[in-house]
C-alpha cells in the first residue's frame, strides 16, 4: 500500500465518510434475484426503500455495496442500480468483478456510461471501489477445498485492474475515491497476496462464522467468534451453527448492535436473499417488507464479553501493518458470496451469480454464512467497514 501517495486520499475520504454519514449501514446487493433473473430499477429501488424504511433498524440503512457495474442481461450497460440509488439517494460502494476475465473493459464502460448520465448525483454517492470479491479466496487451498470448479483471479491480475482502474478514472468526478479490494482474512494473511495489500487504499474483509465449523461456531460464541477474527484476524465459526430466526436476531444484537452499528460503517448480509445457489437465507425482510423478520432494535445489554476486545469502528490507529489494517476484519475461511464462475457480462456478482455453472457443491462454496466483511481504509487513519454479516435464518 502506498502509504503516503494514498494517505491523503484516505484522509479525504474518511472526511467525506465522517461528514457524510457518522457511519455506513447498508447491505449486499448482487445484479440478479434467487431464480437468476436480472434485477432492474424497479427492484433495485424497492430494496432501497425498505433498507430506508426498516422498523426498529438501529439507524438509518441508506448505503449499498454492489458487485458489479453492469446490468445483468447486458453486455457493459450500466447497473440500474444507479437510478435507483441516485433516485432515492442511496450511499454506493462499488464493485468490480474480475474473476474468470482479463479484462475489467466492460465494467469500466458501464461506471462511465453511468457517471456519464448522472454526473455529480451519482459520483457524490460513491463512497468506495473494490476491485474483485473474494478471487483470491477462490484460489485459495480452502476455497479450491470448498469448491473444486471456483474461478478466481491472482494478486497479479487484481494488482493490474487496480492500476488499470486507476488511471481510467484519474481524471474523472470519482478520482478520489478510495480504492480497495474484498477478500476472506486468510486470503490477506497469505503472503503471496500481499501485492494487492501494497496496490489498495482499503482492506475489505468477510467474515461467515456461521460456516466455521470445528471452532464451537455455535450461536451463543458468535459474538467472541467475531472478535477474534475481527482483533486477530484469527478463525471465526458451521458446525455447531444452527440457522434459525432467532439465531439471526441473537447474532444481529451480539455483532451487530454490540460491536458495528454506528461505530464502523457496515454492510450487512443481507436485506434479501440473490444467490440461488445458496440453501441458507439470509434475507432479514420477507418480500422487501418494511417489518422485519425479527426485532431490529438493539438491546442495552449483550452476552458476549467486549473487555478483551479493541474497539471498532473510525479509529485513529498509526498503523499501516497488514496485520493491523486486516485486524478491523473477520474471516472466514469459507467466502462469503459465492458467485458463479464466469459471472463477468452477467454482472454477476455475490448474491447473484448468473447461472451456476461450476459450482458443484454450492452448499459448501458460496453460502454466505452469518458473517461480516470489512472494508478497511488505510493510511493515518483508517475505517474498518463491515460488508456482509448475518445468521444464517433458514
Ligand atoms: C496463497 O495465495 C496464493 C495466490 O493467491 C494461492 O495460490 C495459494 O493457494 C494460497 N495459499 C493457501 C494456503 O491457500
Ligand atoms: C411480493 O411483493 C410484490 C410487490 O408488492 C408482489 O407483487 C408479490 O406478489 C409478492 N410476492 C410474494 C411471494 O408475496
Ligand atoms: C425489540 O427489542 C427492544 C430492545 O430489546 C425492546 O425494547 C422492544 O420491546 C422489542 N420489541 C418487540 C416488539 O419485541
Amino acid at each position: 500500500m502506498r502509504v503516503s501517495a494514498t494517505s491523503a486520499l484516505a484522509a479525504g475520504a474518511i472526511a467525506t465518510l465522517a461528514s457524510a454519514s457518522d457511519n455506513y449501514l447498508g447491505f449486499n446487493s448482487g445484479a440478479m434475484k434467487t431464480d437468476q433473473s436480472a434485477k432492474f430499477k424497479s427492484d433495485f429501488l424497492a430494496e432501497f426503500n425498505t433498507a430506508q424504511g426498516l422498523k426498529g433498524a438501529p439507524g438509518k440503512f441508506d448505503a449499498v455495496r454492489l458487485y458489479t457495474n453492469i446490468q445483468a442481461y447486458s453486455v457493459s450497460d450500466p447497473i440500474e442500480a444507479f437510478d435507483a440509488a441516485v433516485e432515492s439517494n442511496t450511499k454506493i460502494l462499488l464493485g468490480l468483478w474480475t474473476s474468470g476475465t482479463d479484462n475489467i473493459d466492460n465494467e469500466m464502460t458501464a461506471l462511465k456510461s453511468g457517471l456519464k448520465k448522472h454526473g455529480k448525483d451519482l459520483a457524490s454517492l460513491i463512497i468506495g471501489v473494490s476491485i474483485g470479491s473474494e478471487d483470491l479466496y477462490r484460489i485459495s487451498l480452502t476455497g479450491l477445498k470448498n469448491d473444486p470448479d471456483g474461478v478466481g483471479a491472482g494478486p497479479d491480475v487484481i494488482t493490474k485492474f487496480i492500476k488499470e482502474f486507476k488511471s481510467n478514472f484519474a481524471d474523472s468526478d470519482i478520482s478520489s475515491v478510495p480504492i480497495g479490494h474484498v477478500d476472506t482474512w486468510d486470503a490477506w494473511t497469505n503472503g503471496t497476496n500481499k501485492a494487492v495489500i501494497d496496490a489498495v487504499d482499503w482492506i475489505g474483509v468477510d467474515e461467515y462464522p456461521y460456516y466455521e465449523e470445528g471452532k464451537g461456531n455455535n450461536i451463543k460464541n458468535a459474538g467472541t467468534l467475531f472478535d477474534n477474527a475481527y482483533d486477530a484476524p484469527s478463525r471465526p465459526l458451521w458446525g455447531e451453527a444452527v440457522a434459525s430466526v432467532e439465531n439471526a436476531e441473537y447474532y444481529w444484537q451480539e455483532v451487530g448492535c454490540r460491536r458495528l452499528f454506528n461505530k464502523t460503517p457496515t454492510f450487512w448480509y443481507n436485506l434479501r436473499d440473490s444467490n440461488g445457489a445458496n440453501k441458507q437465507s439470509f434475507a432479514i425482510t420477507n418480500n422487501l417488507s418494511t417489518t422485519p423478520r425479527f426485532n431490529l432494535t438493539c438491546p442495552d445489554h449483550f452476552d458476549t464479553d467486549s473487555s478483551s476486545s479493541s474497539s471498532t469502528g473510525t479509529g485513529t490507529a498509526t498503523s499501516t501493518s497488514a496485520s493491523t489494517a486486516t485486524s478491523g476484519a473477520g474471516s472466514s475461511t469459507t467466502g462469503g458470496v459465492s458467485p458463479s464462475s464466469s459471472a463477468t457480462e452477467s454482472g454477476s456478482g455475490s448474491g447473484s451469480g448468473p447461472t451456476s455453472s461450476s459450482t458443484s457443491t454450492p452448499s459448501t462454496t458460496a453460502v454466505p454464512g452469518s458473517g461480516a466483511a470489512s472494508l478497511t481504509m488505510m493510511g493515518a487513519t483508517f475505517l474498518v467497514a463491515v460488508f456482509g454479516t448475518a445468521f444464517a435464518l433458514i
